[in-house]
């Protein structure tokens, strides 16, 4: 597999994103670590989870706990894998989403990650959402505290536009080494932050890369086009498309079974041709 680069860890292209794994409609847990295998297997090293993926208000951390027990049972090395987690995000249990950025709670929520995922370190901490109530300059502040504090390794941030990128690379001192944004061929609107990350030289990690966990089954238009030239999954030129648009993009897509990510991870060796790119959008 092609390597990327998030600060100064060079990681697999395509990474693995957990959250169907353990939001509503996650299969159970042998699938799961099958999934999970299945990634290693094919030489992702770059899992994305969040202390906010579960369903229940009792199972906090259910995706960073997965992958945990994914990584210890795994039969190969995994010293390589970067596990990228988040806080500031919260699912009280009733199935909605909410936020709080106040530091006492982010830093309380890595403590948290840090015993789920068994480290000392957390190799890539990211700011999960701004939340209104709090000025971002304090939530970020939080998080070059936990930088400072070698509670986390690299830091980041997610659903941040162009200003806020600015600001919390400033915030941390130069340290933010990815910026997590909603991207796909579907969702064009954080365009420009991706311009930005470009510039900078700080990875870009789009979320839902194909569309989103309902959406992505039925990619079709012109990357069914392109895909049956190629032969291959509309969902694998998709993610060729990601990493044609910036030597920066890491796409992240989500799976919760082995065959997809396995297709998904092949998509670095897809050569998308300057007649393929035409058409896409
Ligand atoms: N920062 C944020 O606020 C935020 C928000 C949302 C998501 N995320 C992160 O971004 C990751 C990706 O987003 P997402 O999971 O919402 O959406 P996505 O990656 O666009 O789509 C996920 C779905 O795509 C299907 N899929 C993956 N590869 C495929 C392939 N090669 N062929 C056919 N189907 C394929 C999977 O199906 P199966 O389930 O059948 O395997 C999965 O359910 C998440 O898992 C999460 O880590 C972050």
């Amino acid at each position: 597999m092609q390597s990327r680069r998030i600060g100064d860890v060079q990681v697999s292209a395509i990474g693995l994103g957990g959250m169907p794994m353990s939001i509503e409609g996650r299969p159970d847990e042998d699938r799961s670590i099958r999934t999970i295998h299945a990634a290693l297997d094919a030489g992702v090293t770059l899992i994305d989870t969040a202390d906010a993926y579960h369903i229940g208000a009792d199972e906090v951390g259910h995706n960073e706990s997965l992958i945990a027990r994914a990584l210890a049972s795994y039969g190969g090395d995994t010293s390589g894998v970067l596990v990228a987690t988040k806080g500031g995000h919260l699912r009280p249990g009733d199935g909605s989403w909410t936020v709080n950025s106040s530091p006492d709670y982010l830093k309380q929520a890595c403590e948290a990650s840090l015993k789920r995922l068994g480290v000392d370190a957390i190799g890539l901490y990211q700011h999960h959402r701004p939340d209104p109530r709090v000025p971002y300059a304090d939530a970020i502040g939080a998080i070059r505290d936990l930088l400072d504090a070698g509670k986390i390794r690299m830091a980041g941030i997610s659903n941040a536009n162009p200003q806020q990128i600015r600001e919390a690379r400033e915030i941390l001192g130069g340290r933010l080494v990815s910026v997590q944004n909603q991207f796909s061929p579907a969702f064009r609107s954080s365009e420009p932050g991706l311009e930005l990350c470009t510039e900078l030289g700080i990875a870009f990690l789009p979320w839902s890369p194909l569309g989103g966990i309902q959406a992505a089954g039925s990619l079709g238009g012109a990357f069914a086009e392109v895909a049956e030239r190629h032969g291959v999954s509309p969902q694998r030129v998709c993610l060729a498309w990601h990493l044609a648009k910036s030597p920066v993009s890491i796409p992240i897509p989500g799976a919760s079974r082995p065959e997809t990510i396995t297709d998904s991870a092949a998509a670095d060796t897809l050569e998308l041709t300057a007649d393929d790119l035409a058409v896409l959008p």
